[in-house]
């Protein structure tokens, strides 16, 4: 009974402390609260499933800096240079540099096997030329060569097929 009389008044006493009731949160709480939700929600389902992964931000954030900052190129915005193909020397350059961290484990540090198969022998098993190589690469080989198309790009595994057929 007391509790359902006091209800209706905006102050309530307890034992002689008086607590002001606010009858509603203010909206602008309200405003602050849902907001936040939903920008949460944004947030973390932008970064779960837009295809966004820290290595893909890393790499344009590379290869936008790399772009402008040639050693060679006195106009930092020359574009035809940036789009033309890498040349030789830097396709291998980035291919010695993926071997390093994706094959290596497996085919040693020189090519010369081990888990893997010797790639610096005269002939491959699978064919030893570039069409043969980039298969090997992207696509795998059943006796234990996992297959890199997901995780590499048409780019990296062809720097990859320029390095391992410079192996000698
Ligand atoms: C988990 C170990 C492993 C990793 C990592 C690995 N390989 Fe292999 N690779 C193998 C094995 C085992 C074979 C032999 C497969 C077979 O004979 O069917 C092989 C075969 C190959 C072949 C074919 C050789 C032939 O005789 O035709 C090439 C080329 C090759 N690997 C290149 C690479 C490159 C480049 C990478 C890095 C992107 C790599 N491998 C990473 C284990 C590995």
């Amino acid at each position: 009974m007391l509790e359902k009389h006091q209800h209706h008044h905006d102050t309530r006493d307890f034992d002689g402390i008086t607590d002001n009731r606010a009858s509603k949160v203010p909206w602008y709480f309200s405003a602050l609260f849902f907001g936040l939700l939903i920008w949460g929600g944004a947030y973390m389902g932008y970064y779960l499933f837009s295809g966004w992964t820290q290595e893909g931000e890393f790499g344009q954030k590379m290869a936008a800096y790399e772009a402008t900052h040639r050693p060679e190129s006195t106009a930092p915005a020359a574009a035809p240079s940036s789009v033309a193909q890498p040349s030789q020397e830097e396709l291998l350059a980035k291919g010695a540099t993926l071997y390093g961290k994706r094959c290596r484990a497996c085919h040693g540090n020189d090519g010369k096997g081990g888990v893997g198969s010797d790639l610096t022998q005269a002939a491959y098993h699978y064919g030893r030329d570039l069409q043969s190589v980039t298969q090997s690469i992207a696509g795998g080989r059943p006796g234990g060569m996992p297959a890199f198309g997901e995780q590499l790009s048409a780019g990296e595994i062809q720097a990859l097929a320029a390095h391992v057929l410079s192996l000698e």
